[in-house]
């Protein structure tokens, strides 16, 4: 089984002892443009793993190419040093180690102050909006000889190949796009410059294994493909681009865009050199098939290795119950955009690996009571379970995956809550979890499980605003998530924009019969949410004829409408028909529990999550470890905490 994963590959002069990749991704674990020691654990725990390749992040060839104050500076003499301790951590597990080049052009992600932006032609770009400047010919063969000048460091610091970021509408691809290449010398022939970089990156690293990364899903790159491949060793595909909404949308793909996106689209750029292929493969079973029907030669894993860097060891060993799977909710790449260090919903040790270990067996098992199976309470028991000690999980209802497990009804969030339950349930198999569903807890329920510690992860409930809507039948969203049923009638749905609530009932009234408006409150439609998943939702919303009622907060209702003002000009006021109004409101913490067992017992109580105060699954998952490995070391000493 799994027998083609695990046939090492050949890689120009390089041998790869697997066929898993950790395709480039930036970690935010840089300093001053250097690798910081949680870069080398975080690699090291992912090549301690079994990762075949790992392609270290998009590292600037130029100054002018620095993407955000923590970027690779490839260009530097420093660099030689910080990439060489990266190696003589990950190289002596077997895993062998590229470095991605990398030149935005004009894709600039950085806030101010911004270097000036440089371009083949200065066309304006959308999604950062960037004005470059076109650049000059002596400009051009000096960004050339900066990729020589990264790819020999690369060389000096002891990696075994460089691949050449020509993917997702950056420098090089801008140069073979023909509307972002308007120009009239010699470097408007689209591949001169990807060219003339792979030249120079070959003549000043010939011992490295260079390859080229290309947007599966860009027709330019279909068109260059052939003229390229021939001069380098690999080829990588991604999707997606980064000028665009919707393109950018594609870089890192979350669901519902189906698992295996790339496999659709390797076809036009298979031949005779290897190829690796990435996104939204998830699953090694299916990892395999790709390379069993051909589709590619490598699987770019990243995100699945994110959550889970064992990936590669517990497929080797058929241990694929046990895997930590990937539930696509783009938490890792929300913190590179907002320039904080690499972490993951589901593995609170991403990002984290010198500050918090595996959890260690305890020396004294103790009887740990978690309240709430959302994420918090799941995460709480997992860790305490793993630590050796006695956990019983009490959930009110019938199903674990709190919020999550509800907002899966709406089929953006489907896979997510999925897949977040089955990872759970194996989690609380091995620990020997005693979880009962169905059970109210309240203080004497709890306490008569004699615990020593008690974990409280009870979650939060919809807001309930203080305005009159006696004009309108009205009903939360979580009710239409839970399966509240309306056909065939006007809908609004307030939604304050915070969270995907108001979305999904939007998604599901819509998809259900209503003629559906979403009365957005914020700035921009489904502000809280990672801008990708954003993206989705409004493709899938304006596609299917929602109506949407933009910076319109809720303020009444009367017989058969709803009133909303702006929120810019509160003054302008509208009133939008409805039989049903929606709210969407945000959350509120459910605190009962916590003061019963506060003011009524001396148990040791810990709170994790949405109860200290509603955030994401992220947080959630984090506090409930954290709870977890204080609960395990709890005296009966009173430690409430957050
Ligand atoms: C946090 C993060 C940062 C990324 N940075 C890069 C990058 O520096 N260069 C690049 O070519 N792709 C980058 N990507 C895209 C990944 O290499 C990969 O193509 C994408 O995550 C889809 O693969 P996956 O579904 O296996 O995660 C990044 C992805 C993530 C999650
Ligand atoms: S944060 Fe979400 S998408 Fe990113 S690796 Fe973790 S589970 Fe996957």
């Amino acid at each position: 089984m799994l027998q083609q994963l695990f046939t090492p590959l050949r890689i120009g002069p390089v041998q790869l002892p697997n066929r898993i990749v950790s395709t480039a991704h930036q970690t935010t674990l840089v300093q001053d443009h250097l690798p910081t020691a949680d870069f080398l654990a975080y690699h090291e725990a992912r090549a301690r793993g079994g990762v075949g390749l790992i392609v270290l992040e998009a590292t600037a060839v130029h100054p002018s190419g620095l993407l955000t104050p923590h970027t690779l500076a490839g260009y530097s003499d420093e660099i030689v040093a910080g990439l060489g301790r990266v190696a003589a951590r990950v190289q002596p597990h077997g895993t062998r180690l590229f470095v991605q080049l990398f030149h935005g052009g004009r894709e600039q992600i950085a806030s101010a102050p911004r270097p000036p932006a440089l371009a083949p032609s200065p066309v304006p770009t959308l999604r950062f909006h960037t004005e470059p400047r076109a650049l000059e010919g002596h400009e051009i063969r000096s960004l050339v000889q900066g990729y020589a000048r990264a790819a020999a460091n690369a060389a000096a610091a002891g990696l075994d190949g460089v691949e050449i970021s020509a993917a997702h509408n950056y420098l090089p691809a801008q140069f073979f796009t023909p509307e972002l290449n308007r120009r009239a010398d010699e470097w408007g022939e689209p591949t001169r410059f990807l060219l003339a970089v792979v030249a120079a990156v070959r003549e000043a690293a010939p011992a490295l294994a260079l390859g080229i990364r290309l947007s599966g899903d860009s027709e330019a790159a279909r068109e260059a493909a052939p003229t390229l491949v021939r001069q380098v060793d690999y080829l990588s595909l991604a999707l997606g681009e980064s000028s665009t909404y919707v393109g950018s949308t594609g870089i890192v793909p979350p669901p519902p865009v189906p698992e295996n996106a790339i496999a659709t689209v390797t076809g036009p750029f298979r031949g005779p050199w290897p190829l690796i292929a990435a996104s939204r493969v998830v699953d090694p079973v299916e990892a395999e098939r790709l390379l069993e029907e051909g589709r590619c030669d490598a699987v770019g894993m990243t995100r699945a290795l994110i959550t889970d860097p064992e990936l590669p060891r517990k497929a080797r060993e058929g241990r694929l119950e046990d895997l930590l799977r990937c539930i696509g909710c783009n938490a890792c790449i929300a913190h590179y955009h907002a320039g904080t260090p690499i972490a993951c919903t589901q593995n609170p040790r991403t990002g984290r690996e010198r500050m918090l270990p595996a959890p260690e067996k305890a020396r004294e098992r103790r009887r740990v009571v978690v309240v709430g199976a959302g994420p918090a309470g799941l995460a709480a028991a997992a860790e305490a379970s793993a630590a050796g000690h006695r956990v019983h999980l009490l959930e009110r209802e019938d199903r674990i995956g709190g919020q999550l497990a509800r907002a899966g009804a709406a089929p953006m969030h489907a896979e997510v809550a999925r897949t977040l339950a089955r990872n759970y349930e194996r989690l609380l198999v091995l620990g020997e979890v005693e979880v009962s569903t169905g059970a109210e807890a309240d203080a004497a329920a709890v306490l008569a499980l004699e615990p020593d510690a008690v974990v409280l992860a009870i979650g939060a409930r919809p807001y309930v605003p203080d305005l009159d809507l006696a004009g309108v039948e009205a009903v939360q969203a979580w009710e239409i998530l839970a399966g509240h049923g309306s056909r065939g009638r006007n809908v609004v749905v307030a939604d304050w924009g915070g969270d995907a609530a108001g979305l999904a009932s939007a998604d599901l009234l819509n998809a259900a019969g209503n003629v559906v408006t979403l009365a957005v409150g914020s700035a921009a439609l489904g502000e809280g949410l990672h801008q990708y998943q954003r993206n989705l939702y409004a493709q899938r919303l304006y596609r299917a004829g929602v109506r949407i009622e933009h910076h319109a907060e809720l303020v009444g209702a009367d017989a058969g409408s709803v009133l909303v003002r702006n929120v810019f000009a509160p003054d302008v006021e509208t009133a939008l028909e409805a039989d049903l109004l929606v709210l969407a409101l945000g959350r509120v913490p459910e605190r009962g529990l916590v003061e019963e067992l506060a003011s009524g017992s001396d148990v040791a109580l810990f709170e994790a999550g949405d109860c200290l105060s509603p955030r994401s699954a992220e947080e959630a998952v984090l506090e409930g470890t954290l709870a977890a490995r204080r609960a395990g070391q709890a005296t009966d000493v009173r430690s409430p905490s957050g």
